[in-house]
């Protein structure tokens, strides 16, 4: 077993160590099909063996042309390091500086199999979301973060670490870019041609960024989605009998599950892959399995009776799923289900993250490799036959929602029937969670926020976590606006249930969300007990890169941009750069996080409170610029509550001055103007 010292000193190249190929036991990632042609062929192996000296050349040659041609892509296995991959201690970490550290934690937790999909192939989550693209990539990265010091910056390509710049100690550590290709060269089949190349990367969103917290930060936002969707849709405020069927037990969508639970409905959750459905029942997130369907009708009927509190997974597909709801409804007039949403990777349909219904999981997998175009067809033909059962079944009282995972975009594309009609394009028959459920939450500041206990002691996460609600406990105290208020409440309820169900996969770390003045307040209070000992290690904080101002995506974030403006990128961008000069400890900018390649631009950002004055003075700087700058662009596109809050805080913030849109109330005015 190696050290942290070892796996922090480069390269192990003499000896090489030995060649185990791929793990047997571990889940890994689909087979690529980047269609390289010869000539790219060999250039991905001259990307790849460019990271080794000449005279190992000639032996690792032909093993990484193997794994191209076997797996699609060069991953490097035999350099997967033979360590138990976790977020050590902090001060266990080899370094010069406590940011660096800070850093390698959050990198080895985005690795460690308890957390990460595909731990081999260096798949975090969302089926193909890279922390890097191969493993002499994670040592070189290692190698630099424990050299670095004060005065210098790293600088990471797609997954390739460029070198250590030098900086100045106000400067970030560590600026990510993951997949900025040149917009007309931003499609799905160069991007598996750049991939396999190694010279581009998908680093989802938290997961290129290094700052993925396991599942507990989806079911977290699981958790207040199911409960707002009953506010709204249900008109309940308790959900007990109450049936909730969905779609994927993966890395992220694994946490419906146990959101189900937490919120007291019976949710019944469709899974494809039998290893994925097991890892969550033997993680004690699903109370129950079944692969057969009459008994997921029975169990379920049952639950709804006795209004039990359930999580049932099927093993199967979901379509089968939704169209037995159908048949039940049609035969016997009963409606079995209340609430419905989708996660399966439809961010990538066509590669492994959406299996079509006419095949069985294996089949699938070896028709994705063999002919892809007939897979993309039964694909897109599965998707039509599920949104036929969704809509038959929306007739009667049940609601179905975007989850955020590009489904009825791809549902959408495929000829499926979705349309709204006389809606502007990026709206759907459907409602998308963000906007509809959650209630704008985005234009008033509200999101998921997160930090990280990089001492790994669940002690700290308990001090942080009282800290946290006694921020939120006092803002209520000092008076907010009902919205306001009601955000905080379901938020103080989270902190203690989350407590409750030991959500803690991988590092101790926590998400809530918040507003710009709770981060603040929340970043100092922690900043302070740091200095006072009271936590006894540095603490990360930072979020997902679905937030106020991190993500331009115009059918999920950004979806309630209504100037024209949602297909522009400038605020995701905008934000990148400015946390970078206000304070952040790393930055990241990435393309497609969330709903896909092409489709949207995100950042964010990691920040390391050490419980100096300089950390407190950078929390406050750049979290305000990090909410701000997407609440203006909202309000300067219109939104009334974004408007609010812009005003409320131009007051609170010396400084603060934007531009604010003026009224253009006069439609004839318009009119008469364009008739000329
Ligand atoms: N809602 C959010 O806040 C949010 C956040 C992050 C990601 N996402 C998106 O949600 C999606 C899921 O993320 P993930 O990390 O869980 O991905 P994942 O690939 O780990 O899990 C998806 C699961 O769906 C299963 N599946 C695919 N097709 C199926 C089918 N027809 N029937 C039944 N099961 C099927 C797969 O086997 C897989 O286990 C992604 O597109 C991701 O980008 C949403």
């Amino acid at each position: 077993m190696s050290s942290l010292q070892v796996l922090c000193s480069g390269l192990p190249l003499r000896p090489l160590p030995e060649n185990r190929g791929r793990r047997a036991g571990v889940p890994h990632a689909p087979v690529r099909t980047p269609g390289l042609s010869p000539a790219e062929e060999q250039l991905a192996l001259r990307n790849a063996l460019r990271y080794f000296p000449p005279d190992v050349q000639e032996l690792l040659a032909p093993e990484f042309a193997q794994e191209l041609r076997l797996y699609g892509h060069i991953y490097m296995y035999r350099f997967c390091p033979d360590i138990k991959m976790r977020a050590y201690p902090i001060e266990q970490y080899p370094c010069r500086t406590r940011a660096a550290a800070a850093i390698m934690h959050m990198i080895m937790n985005n690795l460690d199999p308890a957390v990460a999909q595909f731990p081999q192939e260096l798949v975090t989550y969302g089926g193909n979301g890279q922390v890097f693209s191969n493993w002499a990539q994670f040592w070189l990265t290692m190698s630099y973060l424990s050299q670095m010091t004060e005065e210098q910056t790293l600088v990471m390509y797609s997954g390739h670490p460029l070198g250590l710049f030098p900086s100045s100690p106000g400067a970030p550590r560590l600026v990510i870019t993951n997949g900025m290709v040149i917009p007309n060269y931003s499609s799905r089949t160069e991007y598996e041609k750049l991939f396999a190349m190694g010279v581009t990367m998908y680093g989802q969103m938290t997961a290129g960024s290094y700052c993925y917290i396991g599942p507990q930060g989806i079911v977290h936002g699981t958790v207040l989605t199911v409960l707002n969707a009953g506010r709204w849709y249900l008109g309940v405020k308790d959900l007990a009998g109450k049936v909730f069927v969905t779609s994927g037990l993966g890395g992220m969508s694994g946490a419906q599950a146990k959101a189900a639970v937490i919120v007291g409905c019976i949710g019944v959750i469709a899974e494809v892959d039998k290893a994925a459905l097991m890892k969550r029942h033997q993680q004690g997130w699903l109370m129950e399995v079944t692969d057969s369907l009459d008994h997921c009708i029975e169990r379920l009927r049952e639950a709804r009776k006795r209004k039990e509190v359930l999580s049932l997974g099927y093993h199967g597909n979901v379509v089968d799923l939704w169209e037995r709801l159908v048949h039940e409804l049609d035969t016997t007039g009963e409606l079995l289900v209340d609430l419905g949403s989708d996660q399966t990777s439809c961010h990538n349909p066509f590669n492994g993250g959406y299996y079509p219904v006419q095949l069985g999981f294996a089949e699938a997998q070896s028709l994705m490799a063999s002919d892809p175009a007939a897979f993309k067809s039964l694909v897109q033909e599965s998707l039509r036959r599920q949104v036929s059962a969704i809509n038959r079944l929306a007739k009667e009282n049940f609601f179905f929602w975007d989850y955020g995972n590009a489904f009825l975009l791809e549902a959408q594309r495929a000829g499926a029937d979705v349309e709204k009609k006389g809606a502007n394009k990026t709206e759907f028959r459907y409602p998308s969670y963000v906007q509809h459920i959650m209630g704008d939450i985005f234009s008033q500041g509200f999101g998921p926020f997160r930090w990280v206990c990089t001492s790994g002691d669940p002690q700290d996460l308990a001090v942080t976590d009282q800290l946290a609600t006694s921020v939120l406990e006092e803002a209520i105290a000092d008076g907010v606006n009902p919205a306001v208020k009601l955000q905080y409440v379901d938020n103080i309820r989270w902190i203690r249930e989350a407590a409750r169900h030991r959500l803690v996969v991988g590092s101790q770390a926590r998400i809530l969300y918040s507003d710009q003045k709770g981060r603040v307040a929340i970043a100092v209070a922690f900043n302070q007990a740091i200095a006072r000992g009271k936590i006894k290690a540095p603490v990360v904080l930072s979020r997902d890169h679905h937030d106020v101002s991190g993500t331009d995506s115009p059918f999920r974030e950004t979806s309630n941009i209504y100037d024209g403006s949602a297909f522009c990128a400038d605020m995701a961008v905008q934000n990148f750069v400015g946390d970078a000069f206000r304070g952040a400890t790393w930055v990241a900018l990435h393309n497609g996080g969330g709903v896909g390649w092409g489709e949207v631009i995100n950042g964010g950002f990691g920040l390391v409170l050490d419980g100096t004055q300089e950390a407190e003075q950078k929390a406050r700087m750049m979290l305000s610029w990090d909410v701000s700058n997407g609440v203006a662009r909202r309000c300067w596109s219109g939104n009334q509550k974004a408007y609010e809050i812009i005003c409320q805080t131009m007051q609170d913030n010396k400084g603060l001055v934007v531009t604010l849109p003026q009224e253009v109330a006069d439609e004839r005015m318009l009119q008469q103007a364009l008739q000329l």
